[in-house]
């Protein structure tokens, strides 16, 4: 076993993106279409089916196969689970889960992520990796699988959905976007999750998200053009209904928004999937444009799901056979796009994919990725006047049975929190707590620790607090997928306050220790108010979701090997009811429905409609170093001539020149946000660029935001995508959501 923790870890940028060998060769779209249709004419409809059905469900470890055929060469395809590394096998790395990859504002970690992760898939012979998760976008902060994207910004999931997507098919693999579309809870998404008895009341429908659509666009179909734009070869679609039809049901949908290319659609030429068992009948999703049905052929479902639509006339009519033509050839042209039919490795769940240079990324997005809320009096880094150290709470600790105790899906209940639940959980080669690394890190500095990892024995607490230059409290908040329950919360969280007593614990060393720093690993949002401004909390640290290097990134941050660099890449409320969306989780009748009233006002920008102050608005986070923005330096090019530019091309840059007015080095995630003239929106900001730069003490230099056609685009029902001419968009540029340090506008003809 590594010894981790002493791992050497400055790793910057440059060593790490060197370390990889060139990129897999692509295909172009028309390319893997012809190549395609050749090998889909030799096939008959059976064939065919076979490729637009799942087969052996259930038999090796591959989460869904695609079968093989052995005229055509056709080696089948292993489709594996899941956004942070390759679930259900060792060997392979859990990599930070998408919240702090999101909040490392940074596009080059984004794609490196992946691009490991790929390789990893890549190495194991799996053709299709189940990532990355851009929906739930995060409507309500209790959304069980938020963490698992980018966070509820559209333009932010979509550079980050982008950048997986580059990552992973960089490699060969083929990248599945998931969820498509509007799924933004766990309860009731899914009837049989009913039936095993889960939720409240019985239910006969999935719930229905019903959306408005200027919402639907703008949010939560925004990042899937992204995807497509970097060329995703898979999408999968969701759970639930989209205004009343199942969302791999829907021909408005699938057909409709995602595969047409007019009429602003989004024009995606692979294939989609349905999500495991999201089909309510093989058939209706196939006429609905839905090319593939998992995980197919088992008896639950109502025998062989392909046979099942064969024999309907679904896919065997006159225009069946058109739709069965056109499923299979999706399918195949998304595996010439990815050149898979070129020294793909064979399957191999077991063989080594890890590497040292892995854990170096995922560690650079940990420590890149970790949001300092507050530091009174620079308590962080901790320096050598702290001997002794005190470390406190349950998440500090090792995962009480080992780190893949919980089961296949990770259902976790103690120990420290690395990720959530589900088929997005991963499976550890090993852990690494922040205690082990702490204990490990101090005998180095020449401090010694002393821990209480029972929550709730406040007098052995207070004991050990009593004496410590330094007290850190670890504190967690849960979440994951529904088809389980983990202390009562169905996926999604019951509330947003911290689990196993953390604020109770909190507040037993305040009185006791004056420097206290708070470690949050957390999916999301924690009401923080009970402990937040009290003058003994010193330091406060969000890593959210580490993965595998926990403690070894952690202690990075904590002695200041590294400067933290992350921002919040979602609003943190003083409590519940400020934020926007309610979750349906009491459904009295069969058919649960949520309407999305607030249209296209969530997180942020609902908080600036409402008029609500955060705790900490969306783009925070602190430094151990400062930053001065020099408003006098902003520059905003001429735009393009509208016309004449793509919707995904950029129509004028924004720069500003900022310094580091500290002492240490930093990084400065820059960000730009637009308001549109009132012909266009209703309120709001929106975020529209962000720039990480990185400076050393007393060195300028200038953030650059690329402003593309769409990002000044609003959705115009009838007409699509549209902008306003002869009138101000007002340009700000800033530290958060909140922190304006310049402004400025533009027009277009
Ligand atoms: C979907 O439902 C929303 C909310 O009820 C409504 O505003 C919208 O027009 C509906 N869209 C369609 C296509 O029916
Ligand atoms: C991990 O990889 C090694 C080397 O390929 C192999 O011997 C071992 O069986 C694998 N372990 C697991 C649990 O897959
Ligand atoms: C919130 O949920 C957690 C986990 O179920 C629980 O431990 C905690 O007591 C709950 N908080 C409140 C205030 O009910």
């Amino acid at each position: 076993m590594l010894s981790l923790v002493t791992l050497a870890l400055s790793a910057n940028h440059e060593d790490l993106s060197s370390q990889f060998g060139p990129a897999q060769p692509q295909r172009t779209w028309e390319e893997s279409y012809a190549l395609a249709k050749t090998l889909i004419g030799k096939l008959n409809s059976i064939e065919k089916i076979r490729l637009t059905t799942g087969v052996g469900f259930g038999l090796g470890k591959c989460a869904g196969n695609i079968g093989k055929i052995d005229k055509v060469d056709f080696p089948g395809m292993c489709l594996q689970d899941g956004p942070v590394g390759v679930r259900k096998t060792q060997n392979a790395t859990v990599y930070p889960a998408g919240v702090t990859t999101a909040a490392t504002f940074d596009r080059e970690l984004m794609y490196m992520r992946s691009r490991a992760m790929g390789l990893e898939y890549r190495t194991k012979g799996i053709n299709v990796a189940l990532a990355p998760a851009i929906g739930a976008l995060g409507r309500s902060p209790n959304a069980g699988r938020n963490w698992e994207g980018f966070g509820p910004d559209p333009y932010l999931c979509g550079i980050g959905g982008a950048e997986s997507v580059r990552g992973l098919q960089d490699e060969g693999v083929i990248a599945t976007a998931k969820h498509w579309v509007a799924n933004e809870q766990e309860r009731y998404r899914l009837v049989i999750e009913n039936i095993i008895g889960f939720n409240s009341g019985p239910i006969l429908y999935s719930i229905s998200s019903n959306v408005p659509p200027r919402a639907l666009r703008e949010l939560y179909e925004w990042p899937f053009i992204d995807i497509i734009e970097a060329g995703a070869a898979s999408v999968m679609c969701a759970y639930q209904r989209v205004n009343g039809t199942y969302s791999c049901e829907s021909e408005e949908i699938i057909k409709g928004h995602l595969k047409s290319d007019k009429n602003g659609n989004l024009g995606f030429k692979g294939f989609v999937v349905t999500d495991w068992f999201a089909a309510s009948l093989a058939s209706k999703a196939s006429t609905a444009g839905t090319d593939v049905v998992m995980p197919g052929d088992i008896g639950l479902m109502g025998a062989a799901a392909g046979t099942q639509a064969a024999s309907d006339g679904a896919l065997t009519g006159e225009k069946g056979a058109t739709r069965l033509d056109e499923a299979a050839l999706r399918v195949v042209a998304a595996w010439y796009k990815t050149g898979q039919d070129k020294g793909f490795p064979s399957l191999d769940l077991e063989r080594d994919a890890t590497t040292e240079f892995h854990a170096q990324i995922a560690q650079r997005i940990n420590t890149d990725g970790t949001v300092l809320l507050k530091n009174t009096n620079k308590a962080l880094p901790l320096t050598k006047k702290i001997k002794k150290i005190g470390v406190f709470g349950s998440d500090a600790g090792p995962i009480p049975k080992g780190p893949n105790s919980c089961g296949e899906f990770h259902t976790c209940r103690d120990g420290t929190l690395a990720v959530g639940w589900g088929s997005g959980g991963g499976t550890f080669e090993y852990l690494i707590d922040p205690l082990q690394a702490i204990e490990e890190r101090a005998a180095a500095e020449g401090a010694t620790v002393e821990s209480v990892l029972n929550d709730f024995d406040y007098k052995k607490i207070r004991e050990v607090a009593a004496d410590k230059d330094v007290c850190l409290a670890f504190i967690q908040s849960r979440s994951g997928e529904g088809l389980a329950a983990v202390d009562g919360n169905v996926g999604d969280r019951n509330n947003l306050t911290a689990w196993h007593g953390g604020d109770a614990l909190i507040a037993t060393l305040t009185p006791i220790c004056d420097n206290i720093v708070v470690v949050a690993h957390t999916v999301g949002p924690i009401v923080v108010e009970p402990w937040i401004e009290h003058p003994n909390v010193k330091a406060v640290l969000f890593p959210h979701l580490p993965g595998q290097e926990s403690g070894s990134s952690l202690v990075q941050t904590l002695w200041g090997d590294v400067n933290p660099s992350g921002k919040l890449p979602y609003t943190l409320g003083k409590k519940q009811d400020d934020y926007c969306c309610k979750l349906i989780s009491d459904w009295a009748g069969f058919a649960p429905e949520q309407d999305f009233t607030e249209g296209t006002n969530i997180d942020y920008r609902w908080f600036a409609a409402k008029g609500i102050t955060p705790r900490f608005e969306f783009g925070f986070g602190l430094s151990y170093t400062t930053f001065a923005y020099d408003a006098s330096t902003l520059s905003i090019s001429t735009p393009k001539v509208l016309p004449d530019v793509g919707l995904e091309d950029v129509l004028f840059s924004v720069e500003i020149e900022i310094e580091n007015t500290g002492d240490v080095e930093g990084k400065e995630a820059a960000q730009l946000y637009i308001t549109y003239p009132s012909e266009a929106k209703d309120s709001g900001r929106w975020l529209r660029g962000f720039d990480k730069v990185k400076l050393a003490p007393g060195e300028k230099k200038k953030a650059i935001f690329e402003v593309r056609k769409r990002d000044v685009s609003y959705w115009k029902e009838g007409s699509g995508w549209a902008q306003v001419t002869g009138k101000d968009y007002e340009i700000q540029v800033g530290a958060s959501e909140r922190d304006v340090k310049a402004k400025g506008s533009v027009r277009f003809a």
